[in-house]
């Protein structure tokens, strides 16, 4: 009597099930007991560090503040006018038991802004990472602009952005080198804003901004990068955000079909400010929810 031969393309139940075959590239296979999953990678570590965050009393910079200090960072919250919201931001950050300073002061003021540098080191013993966040907007038509407006989103976008790099800059050069300065920009860095030519001015010289002085600022260890949000849930968008058809209008223009959160920018920001973030100089990261690349069947 002859055995039935195995039928080779059915699976033999009697053996265990294949595993499904490894991926000779990786250096792990989850699959293969002789080669588990990798290590878990240590998260964003920021502890200790010394952050100062513009802008920080509400939106993008409020979120960034407390996202530095979630991971470990000390953090002078800066605002300008909100001192009640400042105040409360620095009350999360002590409650997650971190040190932290709110201090007011107007980014296009040479004296505050060395005033507030000056406070930050007092109270905090140093300074590793800068986030300039503060910005606004006035929006008008190009032949409508006032002078006023214009040096006034010019005065805080650009020029305090650069007074603040450079305070933070020779602040971690004396400290022997090394820190991280993170610019909050804009999609508009590169995208043109009809109806807000300062704003996009503004960020545009962001841009060169940070591609030049973080050349210069290399050989001292310090990096200098751009964060381009598109849109994010903040109050620089207060008008947007309150008019439904508004809001509907602008999710249909963004490519995974909604306005960012804050929170989505923090995460990105503290990864660069951390040590994982230290080959990133001189360029723009954009997070933007494909906002840049939207295009449409023509
Ligand atoms: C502006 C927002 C705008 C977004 C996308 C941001 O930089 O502050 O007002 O909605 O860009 O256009």
């Amino acid at each position: 009597m002859s055995l039935p031969l195995p039928d080779a393309s059915q699976p033999d139940a009697s053996q265990p099930a294949a595993r499904p075959p490894a991926d000779p590239t990786l250096p792990w296979d989850p699959a293969d007991p002789d080669r588990p999953a990798p290590p878990e990678q240590p998260p964003v570590d920021l502890a200790d560090r010394v952050a100062l965050v513009t802008g920080a009393s509400s939106g993008i910079g409020r979120a960034i503040a407390l996202e530095l200090a979630r991971h470990g960072a000390h953090v002078c919250v800066n605002y300008h006018a909100e001192t009640d919201e400042a105040d409360d931001v620095v009350a999360e950050i002590r409650a997650l038991g971190r040190k932290a300073l709110a201090f007011g002061a107007d980014v296009s003021r040479p004296d505050q802004v060395a005033a507030m540098f000056a406070a930050t080191v007092t109270t905090l013993g140093r300074l590793d990472i800068l986030v300039n966040n503060a910005g606004v907007e006035k929006r008008a038509a190009f032949t409508e602009i006032s002078e006023a407006d214009w040096d006034l989103v010019l005065g805080i976008n650009l020029k305090g952005a650069f007074l603040c790099a450079q305070g933070a800059a020779r602040r971690m050069i004396s400290q022997g080198g090394g820190g991280r300065i993170i610019n909050v920009s804009s999609v508009h860095e590169e995208l043109p804003f009809p109806g807000l030519a300062p704003y996009a001015a503004s960020k545009g010289g962001l841009r060169m901004l940070c591609r030049t002085a973080a050349l210069e600022l290399a050989p001292h260890g310090i990096t200098m990068v751009n964060v381009g949000p598109g849109a994010i849930a903040t109050p620089i968008n207060r008008q947007t955000l309150a008019d439904p058809a508004r809001i509907e209008a602008l999710d249909r223009q963004v490519p995974v079909g909604r306005v960012g959160d804050p929170d989505e920018v923090a995460r990105l920001v503290a990864w660069l400010a951390s040590d994982k973030g230290s080959y990133v100089t001189a360029t723009t990261f954009f997070i933007d929810g494909g906002l840049m690349h939207q295009a449409t069947n023509l």
